[in-house]
């Protein structure tokens, strides 16, 4: 979370004092959560947009809603934090797991090779605001009648050859944990143009949502089944409506601050990961890419001397998968968990070092801070 002011804590002021914490839902009925998904909906450019308690219940929602069996496979990517895999045993299916491409997101080459009868969904993970290479898996998951969904988590209000993420694919799902751009602490949401999938998540994120006034005008695609209980409330959405607005605003101090910092790495001729979108790339970070694991290695030692904060992707346990496969084995003995398979994903992360984009930072100060940067690799 980037930005919080006197703007939310008057929204949460005014809520507290009129106790009304409950997200009702209906035509006519206003509210916060209500105000935010039609315009969360309306800014991610697609028809529907559903709030939940977080990034891995919006992913739930999304794969519960395809009505996957036992047996039924959905590919991920090497590089995602554990709760996209996760998401997909909550489901019933199996994980299978896809190295990465040279921008260290899901290859679609390699998605192509492990394509089965049995693959249901592809995931493509927007890893740290960067764009996949959404027109390659388009591509495959028509061919192969796929469905394409997005975990945007980390990549809210990007974009991809000018669609905004989450609205290419046939389901985006989004988390405002506190570590996402815009936040409420813990939270998440669904976005789609297909009704039937909405409609679907909405049984799942409240078990009890078809006994409510609003039933028959929410169900119209779907008989009600058993749901969850993934509601948010009106918490969340007031916290998530003041921090909506100012999704662009940040996103522009974010590219601003990282067009320099690249400018100043190509001028020292130092190497970043090429991504497949570079002004759709949400700028919350860079990474900086070594000739060798070796090389990434000794310039971490340089750089955390001088008391610069770079981060060897792979220390992140959560998120690359040799360090979360054991719990995969655990539930789908069959799945397919070696870590030989990942050997060029791991050579790929192990090769990177990621700098976070300083936001609070100044553009003069960017501007010194990533010469100081050069001048220590260049050392
Ligand atoms: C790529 C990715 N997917 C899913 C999630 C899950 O979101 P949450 O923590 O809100 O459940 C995260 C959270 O950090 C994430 O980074």
């Amino acid at each position: 979370m980037y930005i919080t002011d006197e703007n939310d804590i008057e929204i949460l002021r005014d809520l507290i004092l009129s106790k009304k914490y409950f997200r009702n839902r209906g035509k006519n009925i206003t509210g916060f959560c209500n105000q935010f998904e039609s315009s969360f909906a309306e800014k991610i450019g697609v028809k529907h947009s559903l709030m939940v308690t977080s990034g891995t219940n919006a992913l739930i929602c999304a794969l519960s809603s395809l009505d996957l069996s036992e047996g039924d496979e959905v590919i991920i990517p090497s590089f995602t934090f554990f709760a996209t895999a996760a998401a997909v045993i909550h489901s019933k299916a199996t994980p299978v797991i896809v190295n990465i491409d040279y921008s260290l997101m899901i290859d679609p080459i390699e998605v192509e090779k492990a394509v089965t009868k049995k693959t249901k969904a592809i995931i493509a993970v927007h890893m740290d605001g960067h764009p996949c290479d959404m027109n390659a898996l388009k591509k495959i998951a028509a061919v192969h009648n796929l469905v394409l969904i997005e975990d945007v988590a980390q990549a809210c209000g990007g974009s991809y050859q000018g669609a905004r993420l989450g609205s290419i694919g046939e389901l985006g799902c989004f988390s405002f944990n506190v570590d996402k751009i815009i936040s409420c602490g813990e939270g998440g949401a669904l976005v789609t143009n297909n009704r039937k999938y909405f409609e679907k998540s909405l049984c799942i994120q409240d078990a009890c949502c078809s006994f409510g006034p609003t039933f028959k005008e929410s169900f119209i695609e779907i008989q009600p089944f058993v749901g969850q209980s993934m509601r948010v409330s009106e918490i969340s959405g007031a916290l998530m409506s003041v921090q909506l607005t100012r999704l662009d605003f940040i996103l522009n101090g974010l590219r601003e601050r990282k067009e320099i910092f690249i400018d100043v790495l190509k001028r020292n001729r130092i190497d970043t990961v090429p991504s497949h979108d570079e002004t759709g790339d949400c700028a919350t970070s860079i990474y900086l890419s070594f000739p060798s694991v070796q090389d990434a290695k000794e310039n971490l030692l340089k750089l955390v001397k001088e008391q610069i904060v770079a981060i060897p992707i792979t220390i992140r346990p959560a998120h690359a998968c040799w360090q979360w496969m054991h719990l995969l084995e655990k539930e789908r003995p069959n799945g397919n968990y070696k870590k030989t398979s990942f050997l060029s994903s791991i050579d790929l992360l192990m090769s990177t070092l990621k700098i976070n984009i300083p936001y609070e930072m100044g553009l003069n100060e960017v501007e010194e801070y990533a010469k100081k940067i050069s001048q220590v690799i260049n050392r």
